[in-house]
């Protein structure tokens, strides 16, 4: 016989094209030899074995596709040979044959793994149909898996691909793409390595291990909850609660019993008695946002939490003890306030123990760069997108950008813009908006923002329409206000394309 299994030893014999390959285990010599030539004839290969332990010793040296398996062997029980077989090639499917099929436990063995049986004495052409059968299904599966082989491939190169077309990408002109942000250890969720975000987390890390109160100021959407949060963590309060109010959200009666609670029947409605807010951050910290909300009627009632640690709940006479810390935060000035008279001066100083000020987030370019990427991967993940960065435009205007909402406004910018977009990156037309708020609202550079040249060529164009304005487009005024030549006065302002046609007497 000329088999052809694959050996695990290494050794291969030669190969012909083989219809499977099958091992006959059965103590009977005649039944042996007779399944063997039989399926010989339909182009299998096959090896026999006696007993169990010839068949476990073939098995552990063979791959075999199929086994048929007589249960009744002198050394082994047929059930304990399957479990044995399975686990030396547990793809191995096998066809039980016994001669006692009345009481054989055929379910119990298809349980434990057999794909089918088969009583003796067996029909050769049944034999036949039952290992084509089992062939044509390991064919089809391996055909799947070989499929699910490709397309793992496929989506391992493919990734391969995008990762050296984001290199590439970033190595070229006309787009921008930032390196992933370094995460901190202290503080994973904060984004940014700008000096001026370091330096906010410098007086983070400190007062947290204080007992101080915090003021943190800055514009809407720069972070001051953000900021606020690990103030709690890092502080020995870190296992009571954090309880953040909106102060500017409710009316001052609603945010009285809001904070402090109320009595039963304390006012109409009030059904039951309520513990407030402060309650619920006792030994913790209470987080007050837009602080420059409240009445200073509240304030008084805030400024006794602060000073003596009571309160008292709404409808009640009765003081209540309170351990909370309090950070409040801004974005209006306090200090504003105070002399307006719409914030009291106590709580003021109170509050302001320690200062934390936020700066916008277009003083920060560092930190809008990183944010923008950071965003845009977040958003990518989220919907499913594989966007690499932005183009240079689009990063050219963030930078002239305001950005009067901060981060939160950049946060919803990115987000519209990466459901917008077409991989691999962000072009303007994906950032709708972003050309009108422009105009809207850019930066006040200040000089030194500029090259020399570009600030000097941007300062004579002022002067010399300024003094073109004042002497109302008279060249020989203009030429006597200046001190410089009329005709070298004229030859400028044309070279700059100033006019003397628009005059403003404020210049
Ligand atoms: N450095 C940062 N890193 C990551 N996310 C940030 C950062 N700064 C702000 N954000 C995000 O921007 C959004 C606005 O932040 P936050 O609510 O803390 O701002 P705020 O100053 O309290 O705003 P408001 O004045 O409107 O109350 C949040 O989604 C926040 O997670
Ligand atoms: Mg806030």
């Amino acid at each position: 016989m000329g088999y052809n299994f694959t050996q695990k030893n290494g050794i291969m014999s030669s190969k012909t094209e083989s219809k499977g390959c099958i091992v006959i285990i059965d103590d009977y010599d005649h039944i042996r030899t007779t399944f063997a030539s039989y399926l010989e004839n339909f182009g299998y290969q096959v090896k026999m074995a006696k007993d169990g332990s010839e068949a476990l010793t073939l098995v552990d040296q063979n791959i075999f596709d199929v086994a048929i398996l007589d249960v009744c062997l002198p050394d082994y029980n047929g059930m304990d040979l399957l479990n044995e077989l399975k686990k030396i090639q547990p793809t191995l499917e096998i066809i039980i044959c016994t001669g006692h099929s009345e009481d054989y436990d055929f379910f119990g063995a298809i349980k434990a793994g057999a794909t089918d049986w088969i009583a003796k004495p067996c029909k050769l052409p049944e034999l036949h149909a039952k290992v084509e059968r089992v062939r044509r299904e390991q064919k089809q599966l391996q055909k799947l898996s070989k499929k699910n082989c490709e397309l793992e491939q496929i989506k391992t190169e493919t990734e391969h691909v995008l990762k050296g077309m984001r290199s590439v990408i970033q190595n070229q002109d006309g787009v921008h793409i930032q390196k992933r942000t370094k995460i901190r250890t202290d503080f994973p969720e904060i984004i940014g390595d700008s000096e001026k975000i370091e330096s906010v987390l410098g007086l983070v890390r400190l007062v947290s291990k204080t007992k101080s109160s915090v003021l943190i100021t800055g514009e809407s959407g720069t972070g001051k909850e953000l900021i606020a949060r690990p103030i709690h963590r890092l502080s020995n309060r870190t296992s009571f609660p954090f309880v953040p109010v909106n102060c500017g959200a409710l009316t001052e009666t609603l945010l009285e019993s809001e904070l402090f609670g109320h009595e039963r029947g304390a006012f109409t409605g009030a059904s039951m008695e309520k513990r407030g807010l402060v309650e619920e951050a006792e030994g913790g910290t209470l987080f007050l946002d837009e602080i420059g909300e409240t009445t200073p009627q509240f304030q008084v009632k805030l400024l006794r939490v602060l000073q003596e640690g009571e309160y008292r709940r709404v409808g009640s006479s009765k003081c209540k003890h309170a351990d909370i810390r309090i950070i409040a935060a801004t974005n209006v000035s306090l200090e504003d306030n105070v002399q307006k008279g719409t914030f009291r001066e106590d709580l003021y100083y109170r509050l302001n123990q320690f200062r934390i000020m936020i700066p916008p987030l277009r003083e920060r370019n560092n930190d809008l760069l990183l944010l923008s990427q950071y965003f845009l991967e977040s958003a990518c993940t989220e919907f499913s997108k594989e966007l690499v960065g932005f183009s240079s435009e689009v990063i050219e205007k963030f930078l002239r950008y305001a950005w009067p909402g901060n981060v939160r406004e950049l946060e919803n910018m990115v987000t519209q813009a990466v459901i917008l977009a077409t991989p691999p990156t962000i072009e303007l037309g994906d950032v709708p908006t972003l050309i009108d708020r422009l105009h809207r609202h850019p930066r006040k550079t200040r000089l030194s923002d500029k090259p020399f040249n570009e600030a000097k060529n941007e300062f004579e164009i002022k002067y010399f329409q300024n003094v073109l304005d004042r002497t109302k487009g008279n060249l020989s005024a203009a030429s006597r206000l200046s001190k410089i030549d009329r005709k070298q006065f004229r030859e400028k302002a044309r070279k700059l394309g100033v006019h003397g046609t628009s005059y403003s007497q404020q210049m």
